[in-house]
């Protein structure tokens, strides 16, 4: 259990309640395309309106980098969506520099149980770099700073770190419970046997949380474009597959490594290849199927092969936990989804405790139909990432501890 005052040890009654959320939701055209990360503040936020706090909410939205950025990653149509998923007035009140006269008079008028909820975060520059003024800017608007923002807790900013050192209190929400509390389990307490699926394209992306979770697992499958460059470590030769050729080395420490600790370490058997990308990426294209150590110098393997597909699900199937960060393949095509597919599937049908660490994985899982089949879903990319790589986040230490 994650030892941090929650908003359970905490009065709010006729207080000033600043909650950082992570309302950093995919947006085309003003549109929000995915709500999860909405759906997954409302139970903290809910807790401190009935509880009769003056809830300030606060997020920030995207990279800001320009003036432009500005116009479109306004948090407004988050204000809109929230209202109607709680059921309840959740006012808008924009500043260009996020805290300012309007909202100092907003919150002084609020009413114990109204939310109001603030522009994006990053609007202001020192956002980032956790300056000073806004910290102070923001601790000034509140009697309790409450941070609920597990998908922000990778970074050291202002509103999620900096702010706390200026309040009388500094607590977790829900989410941000929820959140270390299963990965936190998964990884450094799992029921065993606990196997782990990395995928994705890249190898240099998860080197720590390969080199973490083979001490932690009892097996670990490795899926997805990064799996080319172990092939290669395994002496095989990939053709025209997704390869870091300076990370062959470090694929073949992790082996070694595999084979000292008595861990398993599996890898592709088969593979899905293809002559080139397919462009636009769900393009139709023509597949074929080949050993692993047959991978013909003109093809790239895209996905798992139907054998792999069979392994994988097998070595799932005696599982009692699985945690599972990254795609086995091109999923966004549904010709080379597949292996995406298998394994979602062989997740959604054990009775293991199945986490899902955020990302592409959870979009896949989501977006396949599997989301209410999993034990849990990360609303955190990187911060799930950087959780499963062993390290501390900036944004749960900076909490007060219970
Ligand atoms: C995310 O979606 O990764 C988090 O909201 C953090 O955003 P960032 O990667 O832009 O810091
Ligand atoms: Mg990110």
């Amino acid at each position: 259990m994650l030892n941090k005052k929650s908003v359970d040890d905490i009065n709010v009654k006729g207080k000033r309640v600043l909650v950082r959320c992570d309302f950093n939701v995919p947006l085309k055209g003003g549109v929000i395309t995915d709500e999860n990360r909405l759906v997954a503040a409302l139970p903290t936020i809910k807790k401190l309106v009935a509880d009769g706090g003056k809830i300030i909410l606060c997020s920030h939205l995207g990279k800001v980098k320009t003036e432009e950025d500005k116009l479109t990653k306004t948090l407004a149509p988050v204000a809109v969506r929230l209202s109607e998923l709680l059921g309840q007035e959740v006012k808008f009140v924009p500043n260009p520099d996020v805290v300012g006269d309007n909202v100092r008079e907003a919150v002084d008028a609020m009413k114990d149980g109204e939310i109001i909820l603030l522009e994006n975060t990053r609007f202001r520059k020192e956002e980032t770099k956790n300056g000073e003024a806004f910290s102070k800017d923001l601790a000034s608007l509140c009697d309790v700073f409450v941070n609920d923002a597990f998908g922000t807790a990778h970074r050291a900013h202002c509103s999620n770190v900096g702010v706390t050192e200026y309040v009388d209190t500094a607590a977790v929400g829900y989410l941000m419970q929820k959140e270390i509390d299963f990965l936190g389990n998964a990884v450094n307490d799992p029921v065993r046997p606990f196997v782990a699926i990395l995928g994705g394209a890249k190898v240099a992306d998860k080197l720590n949380v390969i080199s973490n979770l083979l001490e932690k697992c009892d097996t670990l499958i490795i899926g997805g474009g990064m799996a080319y460059t172990f092939l290669k470590a395994k002496g095989y030769e990939v053709g025209k597959s997704l390869l870091d050729e300076t990370k062959v080395d470090y694929c073949k420490e992790m082996m070694e490594k595999a084979e000292s600790l008595g861990k398993k370490l599996l890898l592709p058997v088969d593979t899905v290849v293809t002559s080139e990308f397919p462009d636009p990426i769900d393009a139709e294209i023509a597949t074929e199927v080949v050993d692993a150590d047959k991978i013909p110098a003109d093809k790239m393997g895209m996905d798992i092969g139907p054998k792999t597909k069979e392994l994988y699900a097998e070595a799932v199937k005696s599982a009692k936990t699985v945690v599972w960060n990254g795609p086995m393949g091109v999923f966004e095509n549904p010709i080379l989804a597949a292996g995406t597919i298998a394994v979602a599937k062989a997740l959604a049908e054990t009775d293991a405790t199945t986490i899902i660490g955020g990302g592409d994985s959870a979009a896949a899982v989501n977006q396949l139909g599997f989301g209410d089949k999993m034990t849990h879903i990360s609303t955190g990319g990187g911060a799930s990432l950087e959780f499963l790589e062993g390290k501390e986040l900036p944004g749960v230490a900076a909490a007060q501890d219970k």
